[in-house]
């Protein structure tokens, strides 16, 4: 851990003052459900489900402050319209890992498409508040345990649910305040959400946080801001089926695997499409990447229109990374698609078009490069990049010459922490496709053009 809690919690509350104004004006909502709390003697999941189920139209639902709620099987809310959903108190999954396994496994296993989530928000107009209070608004998950009681080498262990679905159309997620989540954190699904203020603390005492994503996105027209994500996967993950997101002005670190497109067409049928995508002033402490893009070969679609600027990367591995080529490591329950993970046929890729990367400052970590969530050999983080001198500042891997287009880097200042000269590993960003991509793509000294 680099930035001491203290640091990170005056970080946070420093957000408070610049509240963002967003506000809608179909917001009546007459109606009043207040949580009971048992004060840890028992379920409160009875409580809320009761007041979910009174209040799921035109109300407000209010989880008291000061109070703590043990949540010990899922909340599934699939028919909410027009509801505010108050954070004030604590919220507290099941600390033994057993006991979630057990109501987890009684549902269905946990996939991405019939996935198993903690929290299931769906419905027009929600609006989540936690609390900006620093004690209070947290969703306690206690996932030290889980990422502990990994394996060796596993990339975590079976049934883990993801923490939370939420799905709305002109709502809102403010204050979501998730500590040791045990896995994946908020999947987020609909259009028209403004996301601020989150605060996601994956930092592990132990093993490795595997797959706590912060933000995976399969929305349209979606702001995320002023939020501090220190995790162990994508702190962003933007998929297929989103169109104009922005994610800014956000701290992100720890194990980050970065502000990510993709994973792509991992299943070769489908057609994945994104566009309008953009990461600006966001600052990267000790992640495996900052702006990252992901997709398999052999899948289809298009991701276009996507910039990252204004990015301070300080001890980042790779700090700008484009594959057309990747896989995903681990189990079935690792996996965020459906499709073959080996063996896979190269006959397509996801194309890639106006993609910008501006204003880059900070360094590469060249002395601990990678982190914890290696578990093959090579790493998976390093397949297919033999030789790597860890002063690559910018990587890019296309599948096709014709793969890639309109790509473009301007003022990259990124410095190896040995002080030698960046350098990158470019292959098929062609100078036909690529007429302003700011250096020549070939390995070997990053020399901006
Ligand atoms: C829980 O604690 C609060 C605050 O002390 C109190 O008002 C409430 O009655 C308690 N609830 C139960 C069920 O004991
Ligand atoms: C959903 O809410 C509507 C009214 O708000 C109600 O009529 C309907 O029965 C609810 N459906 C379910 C599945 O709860
Ligand atoms: C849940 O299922 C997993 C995978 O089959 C198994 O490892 C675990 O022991 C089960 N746990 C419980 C409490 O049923
Ligand atoms: C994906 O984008 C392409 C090119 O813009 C378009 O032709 C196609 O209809 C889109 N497909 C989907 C599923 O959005
Ligand atoms: C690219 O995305 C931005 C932000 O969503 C949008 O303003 C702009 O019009 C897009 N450009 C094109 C060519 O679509
Ligand atoms: C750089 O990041 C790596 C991986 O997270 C970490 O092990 C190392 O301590 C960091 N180094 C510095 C100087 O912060
Ligand atoms: C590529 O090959 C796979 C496996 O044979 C097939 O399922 C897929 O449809 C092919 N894709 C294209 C674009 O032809
Ligand atoms: C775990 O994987 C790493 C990387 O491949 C390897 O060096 C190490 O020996 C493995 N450890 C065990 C216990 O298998
Ligand atoms: C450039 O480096 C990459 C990554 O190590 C390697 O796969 C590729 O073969 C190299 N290309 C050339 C032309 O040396
Ligand atoms: C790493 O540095 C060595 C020595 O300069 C060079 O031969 C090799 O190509 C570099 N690797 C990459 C991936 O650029
Ligand atoms: C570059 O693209 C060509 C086809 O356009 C392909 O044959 C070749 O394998 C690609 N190179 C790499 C290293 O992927």
């Amino acid at each position: 851990m680099l930035i001491p809690r203290a640091a990170l919690l005056a970080l946070i509350s420093s957000f408070a003052l610049g509240a963002p104004n967003y506000q809608r004006s179909d917001t009546n909502r007459p109606h009043h459900c207040t949580v009971s709390s048992s004060n840890g003697t028992a379920d409160d999941t009875p409580a809320a489900l009761k007041a979910f189920a009174e209040c799921a139209t035109d109300s407000v639902i209010i989880f008291e402050k000061d109070v703590d709620y043990n949540i010990f099987t899922p909340i599934s809310a699939t028919n909410l319209s027009n509801v505010e959903i108050q954070i004030n108190g604590n919220l507290h999954l099941p600390q033994s890992i057993a006991e979630v396994q057990r109501v987890v496994n009684r549902t269905n296993r946990v996939t991405y498409s019939d996935g198993q989530h903690w929290f299931t928000f769906k419905g027009p107009n929600i609006d989540y508040k936690g609390s900006s209070d620093i004690n209070n608004g947290w969703i306690n998950s206690y996932g030290q345990a889980w990422w502990d009681a990994n394996p060796v080498n596993g990339s975590g262990i079976d049934s883990r649910p993801h923490l939370m679905s939420f799905k709305t159309t002109g709502g809102s997620l403010k204050y979501f305040k998730s500590r040791k989540p045990i896995a994946w954190n908020v999947q987020v699904g609909g259009d028209d959400i403004e996301i601020s203020h989150a605060f996601i603390d994956a930092e592990s005492t132990g093993s490795f946080p595997f797959n706590t994503d912060g933000f995976d996105v399969t929305a349209t027209n979606v702001r995320i801001t002023d939020s501090v994500i220190y995790n162990g996967d994508d702190a962003i993950a933007i998929q297929s089926g989103s169109h104009n997101v922005v994610f800014e002005r956000n701290t992100i670190g720890y194990q980050s695997h970065g502000m990510s497109i993709g994973s792509l067409g991992q299943d070769p049928q489908d057609i994945a499409n994104v566009s309008n995508i953009h990461f600006n002033d966001v600052t990267v402490i000790d992640a495996v990447y900052a702006a990252r893009f992901k997709s398999w070969m052999g899948g289809q679609g298009i991701a276009k229109n996507i910039t990252w600027n204004n990015i301070r990367v300080y001890n980042v591995t790779f700090p700008i990374f484009v594959t057309q080529s990747y896989f995903n490591q681990g189990s079935s329950q690792t996996q965020l698609g459906d499709g073959q993970t080996t063996g896979r046929v190269n006959n397509a890729s996801v194309m890639m078009e106006d993609f910008s990367w501006s204003d880059f400052t900070g360094t590469v970590n060249t002395f601990r490069p990678g982190d914890g969530s290696c578990v093959t050999d090579p790493c998976w983080y390093d397949d297919g990049l033999p030789g790597l001198n860890h002063t690559e500042a910018v990587i890019i891997e296309c599948n096709t010459e014709t793969s890639c287009k309109n790509f473009k880097l301007e003022n990259i200042q990124i410095i190896p922490q040995n002080m030698k000269s960046p350098t990158a590993v470019c292959i098929n960003a062609t100078a036909a496709l690529n007429p302003q991509l700011g250096f020549d793509c070939r390995n070997g000294t990053f020399v901006p053009s």
